[in-house]
């Protein structure tokens, strides 16, 4: 049976740029040439969605007040959300073993009890997850070879007391934020988590994993665009991997400024392995051992 052939809405090269300059505005993403056909596809869709049969009908709507939800809605279908448990193995060694050592150290010495990470553009929850898990195992190492004067409560804790980990988690795209609040995840998204880490921290019913109540409670999702300046202050890690790559560098060199202020001082800041803070800031020194890339704030005043 022969198919009508759905209309196709060829954008003329002054719409082409209307569009990808409202994109660039609102959320910093900036499709180049070598990206010009995604964001054609996508295009269709959200035409095809909306009803609409003009570029000219549809920007209009976008720019329009009753028009946010359809831009939100574009967004999200242009958003990237590739993501995997424990990714980036190296980069994670890194930040388990000399990062976190290094802040419970100075946190302990100053009685600091108090540490926030943010996992920013954190897609379906498993970059937070992996964080979380990490933590309640650094903590446990911590206080093996530290132990607490007092007797801890039994049963142990995942995060020892007086500890307070907070855990913020953020993306501009709702339906991923839903899928990472719900935190359970099907047997093919299991391939990088090892036996230890699913015994410990997963719980199994039928073929899907669930994250277990005591680590899911320890990851607060929330949404935030990395464009706006109102951004989560007071962070001792900012975790924003793979999102960069999207951007232009001079939205990338604001971006890094925003890491920086949203740093506490000797903070650190973890970005994709295809990523670098090279030639975009110089208020971080790289630190870089075995394979495994960070960078932390350099103080003015030490
Ligand atoms: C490729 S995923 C990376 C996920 C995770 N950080 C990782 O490395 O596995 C990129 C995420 O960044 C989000 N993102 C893109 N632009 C953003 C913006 N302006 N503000 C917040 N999140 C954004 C996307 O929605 C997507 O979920």
């Amino acid at each position: 049976m022969a198919t009508t052939p759905s209309l196709q809405i060829q954008l003329t090269d002054p719409e082409l740029k209307l569009l990808q300059t409202l994109i660039y505005q609102e959320c910093g993403m900036y499709f180049d040439e070598r990206r010009v056909h995604f964001l054609q596809d996508r295009l269709q869709r959200r035409l095809k969605a909306t009803g609409l049969e003009s570029f000219y009908r549809y920007y209009q709507l976008l720019t329009s007040r009753e028009g946010r939800a359809e831009l939100s809605a574009l967004l999200e279908n242009l958003t990237v959300n590739e993501t995997s448990f424990f990714r980036n193995k190296p980069q994670l060694d890194l930040f388990h073993k000399v990062t976190l050592e290094e802040i419970l150290q100075r946190k302990t010495e100053r009685r600091d009890w108090s540490l926030r990470v943010w996992s920013a553009g954190c897609s379906t929850g498993q970059e937070p997850y992996t964080i979380a898990m990490l933590i309640c195992d650094a903590l446990a190492y911590y206080y093996l070879r530290n132990p607490l004067p007092f007797e801890m409560p039994s049963p142990k804790p995942l995060i020892p007391p007086p500890w307070k980990v907070e855990i913020l988690a953020s993306d501009i795209n709702y339906s991923v934020l839903r899928a990472a609040q719900e935190a359970v995840y099907p047997e093919n998204h299991m391939e990088p988590v090892d036996y230890t880490y699913r015994l410990r921290y997963f719980d199994k019913g039928g073929d899907k994993y669930a994250i277990k109540k005591g680590v899911k409670e320890m990851v607060h999702f929330d949404f935030h665009n990395l464009k706006t300046e109102f951004l989560p202050q007071r962070n001792d890690i900012i975790f924003c991997r793979n999102v960069m790559i999207y951007f232009d560098e001079a939205e990338q060199k604001r971006l890094v400024e925003k890491f920086y202020r949203c740093l506490n001082r000797e903070g650190y800041l973890f970005v994709g392995h295809a990523e670098s803070l090279f030639g975009l800031t110089d208020k971080f020194r790289m630190i870089h051992v075995n394979n495994g890339t960070a960078y932390q704030r350099i103080e003015a005043n030490p």
